[in-house]
């Protein structure tokens, strides 16, 4: 498909904003439907593209909805380097972005890994990172993945198919304290005991559907709630078997380390989990002193990384939640290198 340039010019007009949503969000692009639609697009590549020729990195490309809004809002950006971690993903986003020829370089990893990753394309440093943390909705809604109880299916819940552990092995061989502070911790879900007890009565649990009935026998589900009781044990083993809030962590210090001066790097949480990750890590790099309060003068020199861009998250639109509903938790936080 064709496609007339869109210059971004450093202000967020409204038809240029449009323009974008309707090319990159809510069309069918070419012959591989789009069933992922990006958050906070304009938002995103409006904070990240400060440097009109510069090399960016999207470090969870997914289905290439922010690569592709850099690449075409700004047709002088050198190069948009995509890594993600599902190699069925990235099927995707090549098909997607091979318009784009050789700016677009498409990498199999783990963004935690990104220093070493993007040596190997012989880049040292970037203009701009993006972080959007989690899972994309086709990951969620097509078969293979096991991360959802709309369908039957092996429970695996791995992005990286090369990766070691799947939900179904944590289950089915962890002990039962074990398994219920996982639940508490990575899903925050105050009966994560009682579930982990009542899962190793049933061992062994071998799909999703059989999992989320379990949980559903635990915690009851009254007529007429909306999300499903089983969320929260999800969410808790899906953080675990893709050990996403370690390569939160990893990630981020990773990502300061990789930008070049005055880059910018935009992370989009969606759980608080992860959010909390990245606003303490961004205000302990940001800081400029860390003595402890007693001290009358600062004598630590603490040298900061980075400063926060905005210190109040930047959320979704009520337009933006309609037309997406999986947007609403969505948080974008954005800092700059010093
Ligand atoms: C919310 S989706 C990104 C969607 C993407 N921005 C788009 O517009 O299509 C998150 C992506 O991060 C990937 N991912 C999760 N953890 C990862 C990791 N540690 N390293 C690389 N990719 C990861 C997932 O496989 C998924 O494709």
């Amino acid at each position: 498909m064709a496609q007339a340039t869109l210059t971004y010019t450093g202000e967020l007009s409204d038809s240029w904003l449009t323009e974008l949503m309707d090319r990159t969000g809510h069309e069918s692009d070419g012959d591989y439907g789009v069933a992922h639609l990006p958050v906070l697009l304009t938002e995103t590549v409006g904070q990240l593209i400060l440097q009109e020729n510069g090399v960016y990195m999207d470090g969870t490309t997914g289905d290439g909805g922010h690569s592709q809004a850099i690449l075409r809002a700004q047709p002088q950006v050198k190069t948009v380097l995509g890594i993600d971690w599902d190699s069925r993903s990235m099927e995707t986003s090549q098909a997607r972005l091979a318009e784009f020829g050789e700016r677009f370089v498409s990498v199999h990893g783990n963004y935690s890994d990104m220093v070493s990753l993007a040596a190997e394309q012989g880049i040292t440093e970037v203009n701009g990172i993006l972080l959007d943390l989690g899972f994309s909705s086709t990951q969620i809604e097509n078969p293979g993945y096991g991360l959802s109880f709309q369908t039957d299916e092996p429970l695996d819940m791995r992005y990286d198919l090369d990766g070691d552990v799947t939900a179904e092995e944590i289950v089915n061989t962890y002990k039962e304290r074990e398994l219920g502070q996982l639940i508490r911790r990575f899903g925050e879900e105050p009966r994560g005991m009682s579930i982990a007890r009542a899962i190793i009565k049933e061992r062994p649990v071998e799909t999703t559907v059989q999992l989320a009935d379990i949980i559903v026998g635990v915690l009851g589900r009254r007529p007429g709630q909306r999300v499903n009781p089983a969320t929260r044990t999800f969410q808790a083993l899906r953080i675990a078997v893709n050990e996403e809030l370690t390569n939160v962590e990893n990630g981020l210090d990773a990502a300061v380390s990789l930008l070049a001066t005055a880059g910018r790097l935009a992370v989009i949480s969606y759980h608080s989990l992860e959010d909390r990750i990245v606003k303490s890590f961004f205000n302990q790099e940001a800081a400029t002193c860390v003595c402890p309060p007693s001290l009358p003068v600062c004598i630590c020199a603490t040298m900061p990384r980075i400063k926060i861009i905005n210190r109040r998250v930047i959320k979704p639109s009520s337009e933006e939640i309609q037309s997406n509903p999986r947007s609403r938790s969505a948080k974008l936080r954005v800092v700059q290198r010093i």
